[in-house]
């Protein structure tokens, strides 16, 4: 095993913090992964993906593996549907990339989403009206104590809006190896309802969209809209969108009667974090170098050098006045490592 020290995270995450880790081990076969976890001298294991979820706030002190497991195999087929494997390290969006020159239709809308396949379940991503889940077969991963194998179905995950199973029940005793996705070969469902791509595909005159046409009107709307992290640090939408109920949303619509929402059952409502917080006067505000996105107020992005502690005092900032507003929480959907 070879294990490197004082490694700077900063090329990791893709909000680009300046951390370090103390102990940085990359694993690229499953055998890899069971013995780095056998490694008795390292008491505490931190698990590495695409590192694009994340916002570092310190320098880490367990060993850090860095998981980069490659490989895409096709598990079944027949005339209608292929069902493929993807290890975890498989960088998402090439994933998609390659999945569509095949022509196989389920992932087009998720296009552009930063990270590695292995993560992508953890908080079940989900972009322009297409969530993981509608695409997920199932998954494999390893137990760090038993570091024995583990298939978790598409129940077994109990896949929710930007969550599942690995972020409650069984948060940090299981590393993703591997997921397995259904996916179309003919008759592809578009899925095209969500406005900005209806918009997208008119503006370029395409009425019969192929899978690739939506993949590539999202990836416009994605770069009109969201900052790439390989130019300007950030880790997506920073927080959830927060779901409220009839009461506090009576009350929040009738003095906010231009408020986006929407409906997500009978007594629950989603409001745009993004809108509440573009309300309070944070669009495109910078404080050092930690700022919020000119076109997207969800993200917050590091303009350069800001520290992980920068970018919570400025979340915390900015979760505060919302609540002072709307008397609305919101909470982050990145994960935050203290
Ligand atoms: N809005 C504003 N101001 C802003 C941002 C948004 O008023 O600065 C309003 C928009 O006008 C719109 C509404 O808020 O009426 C929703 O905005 P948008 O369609 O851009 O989507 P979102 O709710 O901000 C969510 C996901 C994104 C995903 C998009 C598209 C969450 C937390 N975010 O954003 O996911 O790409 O929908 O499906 O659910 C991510 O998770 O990292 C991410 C980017």
């Amino acid at each position: 095993m070879n294990i490197q020290h004082n490694i700077s995270l900063k090329e990791y995450n893709t909000f680009g913090i300046n951390a370090k880790a103390r102990f940085f081990c990359e694993v690229k076969t499953i055998s890899g992964l069971e013995q780095a976890l056998q490694l008795k001298e390292y008491t505490n294991k931190f698990i590495l993906g695409g590192g694009s979820n994340m916002l570092i706030t310190k320098d880490i002190e367990d060993l850090v593996l860095y998981i980069n497991i490659k490989g895409i195999s096709i598990v079944k087929e027949d005339e209608n549907y292929v069902t493929l494997k993807v290890m975890a390290g498989e960088n998402w969006h090439n994933m998609i990339l390659w999945t569509l020159e095949q022509n196989y239709g389920g992932l087009e809308n998720m296009s552009l989403i930063p990270g590695n396949t292995g993560t992508a379940p953890i908080q079940n991503i989900g972009a322009y009206g297409v969530e993981l889940k509608d695409c997920f077969e199932s998954c494999e991963a390893m137990e760090i104590v038993s570091q024995e194998i583990k298939e978790f179905t598409k129940d077994d995950c109990n896949f929710g809006y930007r969550d599942s199973f690995f972020k409650n029940k069984g948060k940090g005793k299981y590393i993703i190896t591997s997921v397995t996705f259904k996916l179309t070969k003919k008759n592809h469902v578009l899925n095209t309802s969500y406005g900005a791509i209806e918009e997208e595909l008119h503006k370029n005159n395409i009425e019969k969209p192929t899978i690739k046409d939506i993949s590539n009107a999202v990836i416009a709307i994605r770069n009109r809209k969201l900052p790439n992290p390989k130019e300007l640090g950030n880790s997506g939408s920073f927080f959830k969108n927060p779901v409220i109920n009839k009461e506090l949303y009576s009350l929040f619509i009738k003095k906010n009667s231009d408020a986006p929402f929407y409906k997500i059952s009978k007594n629950e409502y989603k409001i745009p974090a993004g809108w509440l917080i573009e309300q309070c006067g944070y669009k495109g505000k910078r404080y050092g170098d930690a700022g919020v996105h000119n076109n997207q107020a969800l993200v917050l992005v590091n303009y350069g050098n800001a520290s992980g502690k920068e970018i919570i005092d400025l979340a915390y900032k900015i979760k505060q006045s919302v609540y002072l507003k709307f008397g609305i929480t919101i909470n982050p959907e990145v994960n935050i490592i203290k």
